[in-house]
């Protein structure tokens, strides 16, 4: 369990945030792992992604390439939910965020310095993910950084859903930037 009914809201919020944090630096948390929603047309789009780093400012930081559908979807509307579930804790959170292209600028030149060469491919590709090809080996190339699609998505949050499964009734806070981080209790 990571809160019970006793915490305050101000606790709550501190161990939350505690969570959020290990996840970016712990490759074995779950929370390093994320779901991420953006708004394409008539449908929800939803896919996992690694959380590189979660700021002070718990400012959410993911890498991608520009020419995915996630960043298209994102230059309409800026709109994106992350949503984390650590099953051992039995903890559901859903942050509502905006989200901030980097590409080509320079947090996304010095970051891209940072990526090993060997995953230089993964933002490389001469051809946009998501394109049709005619085998699977067709999609690959060499990987040469100097021209590179690698992109930043910085995740500002604006309102954070968190829900405790617990078998003596489930506990539901949400925390509100406007509210200046306050919590609220919610029904479950
Ligand atoms: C465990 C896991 C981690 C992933 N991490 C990333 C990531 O950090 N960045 C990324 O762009 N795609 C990542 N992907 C691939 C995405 O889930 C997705 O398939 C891809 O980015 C294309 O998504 P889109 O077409 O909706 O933009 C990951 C997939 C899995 C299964």
């Amino acid at each position: 369990m990571l809160f019970s009914k006793e915490d305050s809201l101000v606790e709550i919020w501190q161990v939350v945030k505690h969570e959020l944090h290990r996840g970016a630096l712990d490759v074995k948390h779950p929370f390093h792992w994320v779901n991420l929603g953006t708004i394409s047309g008539d449908f929800p789009s939803v896919r996992t992604v690694v959380m590189r780093r979660v700021s002070e400012e718990l400012h959410f930081f993911v890498y991608t390439d520009y020419r995915s559908k996630k960043c298209s979807d994102l230059k309409v509307n800026p709109n994106a939910t992350l949503h984390f579930y650590h099953p051992k804790k039995q903890v559901q959170i859903r942050v509502k965020t905006k989200a901030k292209l980097h590409f080509q600028d320079e947090l996304a030149e010095n970051l891209c310095k940072t990526i090993p060469a060997h995953r230089g491919s993964e933002y490389t590709g001469a051809k946009a993910p998501g394109t049709p090809i005619s085998n699977s080996l067709e999609g690959w190339n060499q990987g040469d950084l100097e021209n590179h699609f690698f992109t930043v998505l910085e995740l500002e949050p604006f309102e954070i859903d968190v829900l405790q499964l617990r078998k003596e009734g489930h506990l539901r806070v949400l925390f509100a930037k406007d509210k200046d981080w306050e919590g609220t209790w919610l029904v479950p």
